[in-house]
Protein backbone atom coordinates (compact mmCIF):
# COMPACT_ATOMS: atom_id res chain seq x y z
CA UNK A 1 0.00 0.00 0.00
CA UNK A 2 1.30 3.60 -0.79
CA UNK A 3 0.37 6.31 1.43
CA UNK A 4 0.34 9.27 -0.18
CA UNK A 5 0.25 13.27 -0.66
CA UNK A 6 0.71 13.76 3.50
CA UNK A 7 0.97 17.88 3.97
CA UNK A 8 3.93 16.85 5.90
CA UNK A 9 5.29 13.62 6.57
CA UNK A 10 6.32 13.50 10.13
CA UNK A 11 9.16 10.76 10.06
CA UNK A 12 10.37 11.51 13.03
CA UNK A 13 13.73 9.74 11.72
CA UNK A 14 17.17 9.03 13.65
CA UNK A 15 15.91 7.87 17.11
CA UNK A 16 15.46 9.39 20.45
CA UNK A 17 16.21 12.87 20.82
CA UNK A 18 18.28 14.21 23.81
CA UNK A 19 17.89 17.66 25.33
CA UNK A 20 17.96 20.17 22.99
CA UNK A 21 17.73 17.98 19.80
CA UNK A 22 13.97 17.69 20.88
CA UNK A 23 11.57 18.46 18.19
CA UNK A 24 13.42 17.56 15.21
CA UNK A 25 10.35 16.25 13.24
CA UNK A 26 11.80 15.21 9.98
CA UNK A 27 9.49 16.88 7.93
CA UNK A 28 9.01 16.19 3.93
CA UNK A 29 6.69 17.52 2.15
CA UNK A 30 4.13 16.25 0.37
CA UNK A 31 5.43 12.65 1.86
CA UNK A 32 4.55 9.18 1.17
CA UNK A 33 4.77 5.92 2.37
CA UNK A 34 5.34 2.30 1.36
CA UNK A 35 3.84 -0.48 3.36
CA UNK A 36 3.94 -4.10 3.28
CA UNK A 37 3.23 -7.01 5.55
CA UNK A 38 3.14 -4.48 8.55
CA UNK A 39 6.34 -2.90 8.01
CA UNK A 40 7.36 0.37 6.29
CA UNK A 41 9.42 -0.01 3.70
CA UNK A 42 9.62 3.15 1.64
CA UNK A 43 9.31 6.57 2.40
CA UNK A 44 10.18 9.83 0.81
CA UNK A 45 8.31 12.39 -1.28
CA UNK A 46 4.67 11.45 -3.34
CA UNK A 47 6.08 11.89 -6.55
CA UNK A 48 9.29 9.71 -6.19
CA UNK A 49 7.50 6.98 -4.63
CA UNK A 50 4.85 7.07 -7.25
CA UNK A 51 6.90 6.00 -9.78
CA UNK A 52 8.70 3.78 -7.89
CA UNK A 53 5.37 1.81 -6.91
CA UNK A 54 3.35 2.21 -9.98
CA UNK A 55 1.08 -0.58 -8.93
CA UNK A 56 0.91 -0.42 -5.95
CA UNK A 57 -2.89 -0.20 -4.12
CA UNK A 58 -3.01 3.60 -2.94
CA UNK A 59 -4.37 5.55 0.20
CA UNK A 60 -4.67 9.51 0.03
CA UNK A 61 -3.55 11.21 2.84
CA UNK A 62 -5.86 14.31 0.94
CA UNK A 63 -2.82 16.64 1.86
CA UNK A 64 -3.47 16.43 5.37
CA UNK A 65 -0.52 15.11 8.39
CA UNK A 66 1.08 11.65 8.20
CA UNK A 67 2.65 11.28 11.61
CA UNK A 68 3.81 8.00 13.51
CA UNK A 69 1.54 6.38 15.93
CA UNK A 70 1.24 8.00 19.65
CA UNK A 71 3.29 5.93 22.16
CA UNK A 72 1.47 6.59 25.82
CA UNK A 73 4.33 5.29 28.08
CA UNK A 74 2.56 5.30 31.72
CA UNK A 75 -0.96 4.80 32.07
CA UNK A 76 -3.12 2.45 34.85
CA UNK A 77 -5.94 1.73 32.29
CA UNK A 78 -6.74 -1.00 34.36
CA UNK A 79 -9.25 -1.06 37.18
CA UNK A 80 -13.33 -1.38 38.28
CA UNK A 81 -15.13 1.43 39.13
CA UNK A 82 -14.86 5.50 39.46
CA UNK A 83 -13.96 7.76 42.28
CA UNK A 84 -15.94 10.90 41.01
CA UNK A 85 -16.94 11.47 44.76
CA UNK A 86 -13.59 11.63 45.72
CA UNK A 87 -13.27 14.29 42.76
CA UNK A 88 -15.38 16.42 44.28
CA UNK A 89 -13.97 16.16 47.75
CA UNK A 90 -10.66 17.07 45.94
CA UNK A 91 -12.12 20.26 44.09
CA UNK A 92 -13.24 21.32 47.44
CA UNK A 93 -9.68 21.25 48.86
CA UNK A 94 -8.52 17.89 50.21
CA UNK A 95 -5.53 17.07 49.51
CA UNK A 96 -5.02 14.19 47.04
CA UNK A 97 -2.48 12.48 49.77
CA UNK A 98 -4.94 12.85 52.81
CA UNK A 99 -7.42 11.02 50.87
CA UNK A 100 -5.29 8.28 50.41
CA UNK A 101 -4.00 7.63 54.68
CA UNK A 102 -7.78 7.86 55.00
CA UNK A 103 -7.93 4.56 53.13
CA UNK A 104 -9.41 6.48 49.97
CA UNK A 105 -8.05 6.75 46.90
CA UNK A 106 -5.85 4.33 45.32
CA UNK A 107 -7.07 1.67 48.38
CA UNK A 108 -11.23 2.24 47.39
CA UNK A 109 -9.92 1.61 43.55
CA UNK A 110 -8.49 -1.43 45.50
CA UNK A 111 -11.39 -2.37 47.35
CA UNK A 112 -12.75 -2.37 44.04
CA UNK A 113 -10.46 -4.13 41.76
CA UNK A 114 -10.24 -6.88 43.90
CA UNK A 115 -13.65 -7.97 44.23
CA UNK A 116 -14.54 -7.80 40.43
CA UNK A 117 -14.13 -10.53 38.07
CA UNK A 118 -11.51 -11.01 35.59
CA UNK A 119 -14.45 -11.15 32.42
CA UNK A 120 -15.54 -7.55 34.12
CA UNK A 121 -11.73 -5.80 34.56
CA UNK A 122 -11.61 -6.84 30.76
CA UNK A 123 -14.86 -5.43 29.94
CA UNK A 124 -14.42 -1.85 31.15
CA UNK A 125 -10.65 -1.72 30.32
CA UNK A 126 -10.86 -2.60 26.55
CA UNK A 127 -13.56 0.84 25.76
CA UNK A 128 -10.40 2.88 27.55
CA UNK A 129 -8.09 0.64 25.05
CA UNK A 130 -10.17 1.64 22.30
CA UNK A 131 -10.93 5.19 23.01
CA UNK A 132 -7.09 5.44 23.61
CA UNK A 133 -6.48 3.69 20.10
CA UNK A 134 -8.86 5.99 18.15
CA UNK A 135 -7.44 8.98 19.43
CA UNK A 136 -4.31 7.52 17.85
CA UNK A 137 -2.71 5.84 20.17
CA UNK A 138 -0.89 2.68 18.88
CA UNK A 139 1.17 1.22 21.81
CA UNK A 140 0.53 1.74 25.05
CA UNK A 141 2.17 0.53 28.77
CA UNK A 142 -0.28 -0.55 31.50
CA UNK A 143 0.30 -0.84 35.48
CA UNK A 144 -1.26 -3.55 37.29
CA UNK A 145 -1.06 -1.97 41.14
CA UNK A 146 -5.32 -2.12 42.28
CA UNK A 147 -4.65 -5.40 43.78
CA UNK A 148 -1.52 -5.12 46.31
CA UNK A 149 -1.87 -8.84 46.54
CA UNK A 150 -0.37 -11.14 44.40
CA UNK A 151 -3.44 -12.96 43.18
CA UNK A 152 -5.23 -9.86 42.07
CA UNK A 153 -2.08 -8.32 40.52
CA UNK A 154 -1.94 -11.61 38.81
CA UNK A 155 -5.07 -11.73 37.85
CA UNK A 156 -4.58 -7.73 36.44
CA UNK A 157 -1.50 -9.03 34.10
CA UNK A 158 -3.79 -11.59 32.68
CA UNK A 159 -6.71 -9.75 32.10
CA UNK A 160 -3.86 -7.31 30.30
CA UNK A 161 -2.24 -10.34 28.09
CA UNK A 162 -5.47 -11.23 26.62
CA UNK A 163 -6.25 -7.18 26.09
CA UNK A 164 -3.40 -6.97 24.36
CA UNK A 165 -4.13 -10.27 22.19
CA UNK A 166 -7.63 -9.27 20.95
CA UNK A 167 -7.20 -5.31 20.54
CA UNK A 168 -5.19 -3.64 17.73
CA UNK A 169 -3.02 -2.18 20.40
CA UNK A 170 0.43 -3.19 21.26
CA UNK A 171 0.59 -2.95 24.99
CA UNK A 172 3.63 -2.75 27.08
CA UNK A 173 3.29 -4.30 30.79
CA UNK A 174 4.07 -3.05 34.11
CA UNK A 175 4.13 -4.46 37.31
CA UNK A 176 3.24 -2.05 39.82
CA UNK A 177 2.53 -3.95 43.40
CA UNK A 178 3.98 -1.70 45.24
CA UNK A 179 1.78 0.99 44.22
CA UNK A 180 0.66 1.86 47.58
CA UNK A 181 0.91 -0.48 51.15
CA UNK A 182 -1.86 -3.07 51.08
CA UNK A 183 -4.55 -2.41 53.79
CA UNK A 184 -3.68 -5.52 55.32
CA UNK A 185 -0.18 -3.88 56.32
CA UNK A 186 -1.52 -0.87 56.95
CA UNK A 187 0.79 -0.26 60.28
CA UNK A 188 3.59 -2.68 58.97
CA UNK A 189 5.16 -0.75 55.43
CA UNK A 190 7.90 -2.62 56.17
CA UNK A 191 6.38 -6.16 56.13
CA UNK A 192 4.55 -5.56 52.63
CA UNK A 193 7.39 -4.01 51.19
CA UNK A 194 9.08 -7.39 52.29
CA UNK A 195 6.62 -8.94 50.85
CA UNK A 196 6.71 -7.78 47.51
CA UNK A 197 10.48 -8.26 47.56
CA UNK A 198 10.39 -11.49 49.03
CA UNK A 199 6.84 -13.15 47.39
CA UNK A 200 5.56 -10.93 44.65
CA UNK A 201 8.80 -10.59 42.46
CA UNK A 202 10.05 -13.80 42.59
CA UNK A 203 6.37 -15.39 41.94
CA UNK A 204 5.91 -13.04 39.40
CA UNK A 205 8.76 -14.04 37.95
CA UNK A 206 7.73 -17.98 37.84
CA UNK A 207 4.40 -16.91 36.49
CA UNK A 208 5.54 -14.99 33.67
CA UNK A 209 7.96 -18.00 32.28
CA UNK A 210 4.60 -20.12 32.57
CA UNK A 211 2.22 -17.54 31.06
CA UNK A 212 3.87 -15.52 29.02
CA UNK A 213 7.06 -17.57 27.63
CA UNK A 214 7.85 -15.71 24.93
CA UNK A 215 7.16 -11.75 25.27
CA UNK A 216 10.07 -9.73 27.27
CA UNK A 217 9.41 -9.69 30.92
CA UNK A 218 7.72 -6.81 32.26
CA UNK A 219 8.63 -3.68 34.20
CA UNK A 220 8.67 -3.55 37.75
CA UNK A 221 7.86 -0.01 39.14
CA UNK A 222 7.36 1.74 42.53
CA UNK A 223 5.42 4.85 43.77
CA UNK A 224 8.34 6.40 45.77
CA UNK A 225 6.25 9.16 47.55
CA UNK A 226 5.05 10.44 51.01
CA UNK A 227 2.99 7.46 52.49
CA UNK A 228 3.45 5.45 49.72
CA UNK A 229 7.64 3.67 49.32
CA UNK A 230 10.12 5.62 51.28
CA UNK A 231 13.19 6.12 49.27
CA UNK A 232 14.97 2.86 50.92
CA UNK A 233 11.93 0.57 50.35
CA UNK A 234 11.99 1.61 46.85
CA UNK A 235 15.72 0.78 46.53
CA UNK A 236 14.95 -2.41 48.10
CA UNK A 237 12.28 -3.63 45.74
CA UNK A 238 13.64 -2.03 42.56
CA UNK A 239 16.85 -4.08 43.43
CA UNK A 240 15.38 -6.86 43.79
CA UNK A 241 13.52 -6.74 40.67
CA UNK A 242 16.49 -5.91 38.70
CA UNK A 243 18.13 -9.07 40.21
CA UNK A 244 15.77 -11.38 38.59
CA UNK A 245 16.08 -9.62 35.52
CA UNK A 246 12.83 -6.95 35.25
CA UNK A 247 13.47 -3.69 33.78
CA UNK A 248 12.97 -0.74 36.29
CA UNK A 249 10.65 2.49 36.36
CA UNK A 250 9.48 4.58 38.96
CA UNK A 251 6.95 7.28 40.01
CA UNK A 252 9.26 9.61 41.46
CA UNK A 253 8.28 13.16 42.78
CA UNK A 254 5.07 13.77 42.27
CA UNK A 255 4.05 15.21 45.50
CA UNK A 256 7.37 15.61 47.12
CA UNK A 257 11.07 14.96 46.55
CA UNK A 258 12.36 11.88 48.27
CA UNK A 259 15.36 11.09 45.73
CA UNK A 260 13.54 8.35 43.70
CA UNK A 261 15.03 10.14 40.11
CA UNK A 262 18.46 10.28 41.22
CA UNK A 263 18.18 6.54 42.26
CA UNK A 264 16.61 5.32 38.99
CA UNK A 265 19.46 6.80 37.54
CA UNK A 266 21.43 4.91 40.24
CA UNK A 267 19.95 1.74 39.38
CA UNK A 268 19.47 1.86 35.26
CA UNK A 269 16.34 2.55 35.23
CA UNK A 270 14.51 2.46 32.06
CA UNK A 271 12.26 5.75 32.77
CA UNK A 272 11.29 7.92 35.80
CA UNK A 273 8.14 9.64 35.99
CA UNK A 274 5.89 12.10 37.28
CA UNK A 275 9.21 14.71 38.54
CA UNK A 276 7.30 17.58 39.48
CA UNK A 277 8.99 18.07 42.48
CA UNK A 278 12.53 17.62 41.55
CA UNK A 279 15.92 19.04 42.83
CA UNK A 280 18.18 20.46 40.52
CA UNK A 281 20.45 17.71 41.66
CA UNK A 282 18.40 14.88 40.37
CA UNK A 283 17.60 16.79 36.85
CA UNK A 284 21.38 17.07 36.60
CA UNK A 285 21.33 13.38 37.30
CA UNK A 286 18.95 12.40 34.67
CA UNK A 287 20.57 14.84 32.17
CA UNK A 288 23.67 12.38 32.20
CA UNK A 289 21.81 8.88 31.85
CA UNK A 290 19.64 6.79 29.87
CA UNK A 291 16.85 6.96 31.80
CA UNK A 292 13.88 8.51 30.30
CA UNK A 293 11.90 11.49 31.53
CA UNK A 294 8.51 11.21 31.82
CA UNK A 295 6.22 14.01 32.11
CA UNK A 296 2.46 13.27 32.95
CA UNK A 297 0.74 17.02 32.84
CA UNK A 298 -2.52 15.40 32.93
CA UNK A 299 -1.80 14.72 36.49
CA UNK A 300 -1.39 18.29 38.09
CA UNK A 301 -3.95 19.58 35.74
CA UNK A 302 -6.30 16.46 37.17
CA UNK A 303 -5.08 17.74 40.43
CA UNK A 304 -5.66 21.52 39.84
CA UNK A 305 -2.21 21.60 41.21
CA UNK A 306 0.43 24.74 40.28
CA UNK A 307 3.53 22.85 39.11
CA UNK A 308 4.16 20.74 36.43
CA UNK A 309 7.77 18.89 35.37
CA UNK A 310 10.18 21.11 34.99
CA UNK A 311 10.89 20.46 31.41
CA UNK A 312 13.37 22.97 30.19
CA UNK A 313 15.21 22.67 32.92
CA UNK A 314 15.70 18.95 31.81
CA UNK A 315 16.06 19.65 28.13
CA UNK A 316 19.19 22.06 29.31
CA UNK A 317 20.34 19.35 31.06
CA UNK A 318 20.32 17.02 28.39
CA UNK A 319 17.30 14.50 29.75
CA UNK A 320 15.63 12.34 27.22
CA UNK A 321 12.08 13.51 27.59
CA UNK A 322 8.74 11.65 26.86
CA UNK A 323 5.48 12.80 27.76
CA UNK A 324 2.22 10.29 28.74
CA UNK A 325 -1.72 10.12 29.85
CA UNK A 326 -1.28 8.59 33.36
CA UNK A 327 -4.68 7.51 32.63
CA UNK A 328 -5.96 6.33 35.84
CA UNK A 329 -9.53 6.67 37.94
CA UNK A 330 -7.90 8.87 40.76
CA UNK A 331 -5.51 11.84 39.60
CA UNK A 332 -5.81 11.98 35.75
CA UNK A 333 -9.14 10.24 33.72
CA UNK A 334 -7.78 11.37 30.14
CA UNK A 335 -7.38 9.13 27.31
CA UNK A 336 -5.98 10.92 24.63
CA UNK A 337 -2.41 11.77 24.07
CA UNK A 338 -3.28 14.94 22.10
CA UNK A 339 -4.45 16.28 25.41
CA UNK A 340 -1.21 15.53 26.97
CA UNK A 341 0.39 17.24 24.16
CA UNK A 342 -2.12 20.52 24.33
CA UNK A 343 -1.47 20.85 28.51
CA UNK A 344 2.52 20.03 27.74
CA UNK A 345 2.73 22.82 25.45
CA UNK A 346 0.96 25.66 27.59
CA UNK A 347 2.49 24.39 31.46
CA UNK A 348 5.48 23.08 30.53
CA UNK A 349 6.15 25.48 27.29
CA UNK A 350 6.64 22.89 24.78
CA UNK A 351 6.64 23.52 21.21
CA UNK A 352 4.03 21.19 19.73
CA UNK A 353 6.72 19.77 17.56
CA UNK A 354 8.80 19.56 21.38
CA UNK A 355 5.85 17.81 22.63
CA UNK A 356 5.27 15.25 19.27
CA UNK A 357 8.54 13.85 19.67
CA UNK A 358 7.96 13.49 23.10
CA UNK A 359 5.25 11.39 22.18
CA UNK A 360 6.61 9.33 19.88
CA UNK A 361 9.86 8.03 19.32
CA UNK A 362 10.94 9.56 22.88
CA UNK A 363 8.01 7.78 24.36
CA UNK A 364 8.64 4.40 22.46
CA UNK A 365 12.13 5.11 23.90
CA UNK A 366 10.57 4.65 27.99
CA UNK A 367 9.00 1.49 27.15
CA UNK A 368 12.53 0.37 25.14
CA UNK A 369 10.70 -0.07 21.58
CA UNK A 370 12.42 2.82 20.11
CA UNK A 371 13.81 -0.02 17.52
CA UNK A 372 10.46 -1.03 16.26
CA UNK A 373 8.32 1.84 16.89
CA UNK A 374 7.41 5.81 17.48
CA UNK A 375 9.20 6.75 13.60
CA UNK A 376 8.58 6.46 10.14
CA UNK A 377 11.68 4.75 9.02
CA UNK A 378 12.23 1.76 7.00
CA UNK A 379 11.87 -1.84 8.87
CA UNK A 380 9.67 -0.02 11.00
CA UNK A 381 6.23 -1.65 12.49
CA UNK A 382 3.77 0.76 10.15
CA UNK A 383 1.82 2.13 13.51
CA UNK A 384 1.10 5.95 11.65
CA UNK A 385 -1.84 8.27 11.68
CA UNK A 386 -3.90 10.48 8.70
CA UNK A 387 -4.53 13.50 11.17
CA UNK A 388 -8.06 15.75 9.84
CA UNK A 389 -5.86 18.48 9.66
CA UNK A 390 -2.72 19.79 7.10
CA UNK A 391 -0.25 21.36 9.82
CA UNK A 392 1.38 19.60 12.62
CA UNK A 393 0.91 22.55 14.97
CA UNK A 394 -3.08 22.09 14.87
CA UNK A 395 -1.83 19.54 17.81
CA UNK A 396 -1.05 21.39 21.27
CA UNK A 397 -3.23 24.27 19.65
CA UNK A 398 -6.35 22.49 19.15
CA UNK A 399 -7.48 20.10 22.14
CA UNK A 400 -11.00 18.04 22.99
CA UNK A 401 -11.68 17.53 19.51
CA UNK A 402 -9.83 14.66 18.08
CA UNK A 403 -7.59 15.48 15.45
CA UNK A 404 -7.26 11.48 14.37
CA UNK A 405 -8.77 10.46 10.61
CA UNK A 406 -7.26 7.51 10.66
CA UNK A 407 -5.34 4.95 12.42
CA UNK A 408 -2.60 2.47 10.81
CA UNK A 409 -1.93 -0.02 13.22
CA UNK A 410 0.88 -3.08 11.72
CA UNK A 411 -0.52 -1.91 8.35
CA UNK A 412 -4.21 -2.00 9.12
CA UNK A 413 -6.53 0.91 8.19
CA UNK A 414 -8.67 1.69 11.07
CA UNK A 415 -11.18 4.80 9.89
CA UNK A 416 -12.13 7.04 13.10
CA UNK A 417 -13.16 10.25 10.55
CA UNK A 418 -15.85 12.54 11.63
CA UNK A 419 -15.55 13.54 7.63
CA UNK A 420 -14.45 16.76 7.27
CA UNK A 421 -11.05 17.82 6.27
CA UNK A 422 -9.54 19.71 3.52
CA UNK A 423 -9.19 17.37 0.45
CA UNK A 424 -7.16 18.57 -2.58
O1 LIG B 1 0.34 8.12 38.76
N1 LIG B 1 0.71 8.15 41.92
C1 LIG B 1 0.30 7.04 41.89
N2 LIG B 1 -0.44 6.50 40.93
C2 LIG B 1 -1.32 7.25 40.09
C3 LIG B 1 -2.60 7.58 40.76
C4 LIG B 1 -3.39 6.37 41.02
C5 LIG B 1 -4.71 6.62 41.67
O2 LIG B 1 -4.95 7.65 42.31
O3 LIG B 1 -5.53 5.70 41.55
C6 LIG B 1 -0.61 8.41 39.47
O4 LIG B 1 -0.96 9.59 39.65
FE1 LIG C 1 1.13 6.83 37.52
Amino acid sequence: MLIHSASQLLTLQGGPQRGRALGALGIIEDGAVVVRDEKIVAVGATAELRASYPNEPTLDANHCVLMPGFVDPHTHVIWDGDRADEFEKKMAGKPYLEILAEGGGILSTVRATRTASIESLIAQTRPRLLRMFAHGTTTVEAKTGYGLQTATELRLLKALLTLDDETPLDLAFTFLGAHAIAPEYKDDPQGYTDLVCQTMLPMLKEWWDTHAPRRPLPFVDVFCENKAFTLEQSRQILTQARSLGFPLKIHADEFDNLGGASLAVELGAVSADHLVKTSDADIAALGKSDTVAVALPCTPFGLAERDYTPAHKLIEAGALLALATDCNPGTSWNESMQISIALACRYMRLTPAQAIAASTINSAHAIRRADTIGSIEIGKQADMLILSVPDYRHLGYRYGTNLVRQVIKRGQIYSVDVGYYRTA
